[in-house]
């Protein structure tokens, strides 16, 4: 098999850019390793910024997202028992985020795949870049007995943060930066009308909690919990519990409970692999770069590689011009870096750290105490959160 772009991982980073590029006349190739149904399982993000939802209606998938996604125009946080709004519209001229869920985006992609009739190949076993240093690199696949050859082009690396991409990468030419967080993030979804009509990020000496919604009558929910936990030891009544314990007393009163229909955990990381470009092979979202889920900036940075990196393919095909593609890396990561301090100053300021001090705990309320008596830090939380320009 021939194809101009081979890309790994049908998760929200390959699909998106399979779709953009073949509406540009570009044709891809899109490898899988789960099925349909295990990816269109997973419960993710939230959140998307103005230019991720951007993308997506350029990628002709915006339609369902425009009609079901609720625009946010601020969000609340809670602390030292009372809450206080970001008012993202004031803070940044009128911008603000669209809350709908990663599994929905998920879906609308790959229909409109399947509606252009895209080459999406599920359940693709041990896949293999080769030769990604020459002019003519190929990807390998295993479908039952038969090892299948895709030569191509380019091959993009999106098959996040476990996949193969990052890793046929040689030790001594790829850097790894890596900061791992004694928490991870306990989450439920339930049929529930979600308890605010604005997301509420909490602060809590018991530990941080985040009320977060898919749509009035479904709801989701995460509290910070030590590493060693399992879902097997979180009732549903026990999360219900500690969720209210980490609410002011007004909001957990009327917190609607019900049962989960998904629970799980999710360990926190900051982590970002440089650089994202090594001979043909150009890696994009989660296979390059993690956040703690805290800012909701992991998919929308995945977002910003896709733009970058569609900008640069449709130069190179259409106007021969590869600027674009030898930009990439630095360009893709300039913005990824800001992410990532970004997630890391919200999950620092709003979780219980296992080791922290007495004063580590006073430096969280004087910065929160600073962040609501300045419109100027306002506005910087307000910035980062609804998406720092492409
Ligand atoms: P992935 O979604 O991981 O997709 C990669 C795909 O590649 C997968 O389908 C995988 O099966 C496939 N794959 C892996 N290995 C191989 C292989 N060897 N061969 C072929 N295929 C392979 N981000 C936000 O912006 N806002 C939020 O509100 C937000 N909330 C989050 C909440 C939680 C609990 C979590 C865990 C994450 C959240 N994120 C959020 C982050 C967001 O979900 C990820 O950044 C996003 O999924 C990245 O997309 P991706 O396509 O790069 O990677
Ligand atoms: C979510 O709804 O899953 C969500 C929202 C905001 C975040 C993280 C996750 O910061």
């Amino acid at each position: 098999m021939r194809t101009q772009v081979c890309i790994i991982g049908g998760g929200p980073s390959g699909l998106l850019l399979s779709q953009l590029l073949h509406l540009k006349g570009i044709d891809t190739v899109l490898l899988e390793r789960q099925s349909r149904e295990y990816v269109l399982g997973r419960i993710r993000a939230g959140v998307l910024e103005h230019g991720f939802a951007k993308l997506m209606r350029e990628a002709r998938c915006g339609d369902r997202m425009d009609r079901e996604g609720e625009i946010h125009d601020g969000f609340f946080i809670a602390h030292g028992g009372g809450m206080d709004r970001v008012d993202l519209h004031k803070h940044t001229g009128g911008s603000s985020v669209m809350v709908y869920g990663q599994t929905e985006l998920t879906r609308d992609l790959y229909e409109a795949r399947d509606r252009m009739q895209g080459v999406v190949i599920h359940n693709a076993e041990d896949v293999l870049p080769h030769e990604l240093l020459s002019v003519a690199p190929h990807v390998t696949y295993r479908d039952g007995d038969e090892v299948v050859r895709i030569d191509c082009d380019y091959v993009i690396g999106a098959d996040g943060f476990h996949g193969v991409s990052r890793k046929s990468i040689p030790k001594d030419v790829l850097r790894e930066y890596e900061k791992v967080y004694p928490f991870g993030w306990l989450g439920v979804l339930s049929r529930t009308k979600p308890v605010s009509l604005e997301l509420i990020y909490a602060r809590n000496e018991r530990g941080f909690a985040l009320c977060s919604l898919r749509s009035q009558v479904l709801s989701r929910y995460y509290i910070q919990v030590p590493l060693t936990d399992t879902v097997g030891q979180w009732s549903d009544d026990a999360f219900w519990q500690e969720l209210k314990h980490r609410l002011p007393a007004e909001v957990a009163a009327r917190l609607v409970t019900g049962a989960s229909i998904e629970k799980s955990i999710a360990p926190l990381r900051s982590f970002v692999a440089e650089p994202m470009r090594y001979g043909n092979l150009f890696l994009a979202g989660d296979a390059a770069h993690i956040v703690p889920p805290t800012g909701a900036r992991g998919l929308n940075t995945a977002g910003s590689d896709i733009h970058y990196l569609y900008q640069a393919l449709v130069a190179h095909y259409q106007r021969g011009d590869d600027a674009g593609l030898h930009g990439y890396s630095a360009q893709a990561l300039a913005r990824v870096w800001k992410a990532q301090r970004f997630s890391w100053w919200l999950t620092t300021l709003l979780h219980t750290f296992p080791d922290s001090s007495a004063y580590d705990h006073k430096l969280q309320q004087a910065e929160l105490a600073y962040l609501f008596s300045s419109a100027q830090a306002l506005a910087s939380l307000a910035e980062n959160y609804v998406g720092l320009p492409y």
